[in-house]
């Protein structure tokens, strides 16, 4: 399972990739909106940086909503970098984008995916990445791990090459149990990366060993 980690905070990508785990960086207009990064120049000089930290893919997003602009604008984001994949959101003419980028070997990731059908369209246009955002249904009171074994289950059905990156990703057991499922890659917080080392019997097996180590000094 890739670890990505869904975040435009560069302190904290350094730290992900610091700890060895990395594979790639997922990124949104709100986590950027967060980091106070605006304008065209500021924004492609930040998806460099970002690129520059880390070994892997690097997503960045499209703003436009309709087909011409979202290849005008995805293509310039993917000449930034060969890091960098395209996010489109599943609207029609994002398909129709994703099967544009697909054709010509750019690598995309199709967010804002809610449901099987829409999963199932974003491999059918050859999208690289899809993202089901599971802690957003979660919010919803609809199960969203329910829709990562649906899409597992209709992707291995057909050999689909569509990777199942498993967004919205909120905490440790969302991890864990994609793990299980089968998603292909998650995308989360820092947090929910760095929980997956907690153990407070780990925490008091080292305090003991320490202290043992200690009396025989
Ligand atoms: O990768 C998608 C992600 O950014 C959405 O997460 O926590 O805003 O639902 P969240």
């Amino acid at each position: 399972m890739k670890f990505f980690i869904d975040t435009a905070n560069l302190e904290q990508i350094k730290e992900a990739q610091a700890l060895g785990i990395l594979d790639g960086v997922t990124t949104n207009p709100s986590l950027m909106a967060k980091e106070g990064i605006n304008g065209e120049t500021n924004v492609k000089q930040h998806y460099v940086d970002i690129c520059n930290i880390v070994d892997g893919d690097v997503s960045a997003e499209v703003i436009a909503t309709d087909f011409e602009g979202m290849v005008k604008e995805g293509e310039a984001l993917a000449a930034l970098h060969e890091q960098i994949v395209v996010k489109i959101p599943m609207i029609k003419d994002g398909v129709k984008a994703l099967k544009y980028f697909s054709d010509k070997g750019i690598k995309t990731n199709c967010t804002l995916v809610f449901s099987a059908g829409q999963a199932l369209l974003a491999a059918k246009a050859g999208a690289t990445y899809v993202s089901p955002f599971i802690g957003r249904l979660d919010d919803v009171s609809t199960d969203g791990l329910n829709l990562i074994s649906e899409i597992r289950l209709i992707y291995d059905n057909y050999n689909f090459e569509t990777e199942i990156l498993a967004a919205s990703v909120r905490h440790t057991m969302h991890v864990i149990d994609c793990a299980k499922i089968g998603a292909d890659v998650m995308t989360g917080p820092l947090s929910s990366i760095t929980g997956l080392l907690n153990h407070p019997l780990t925490d008091i097996g080292l305090a003991k060993f320490l202290e043992d180590h200690k009396k025989n000094a």
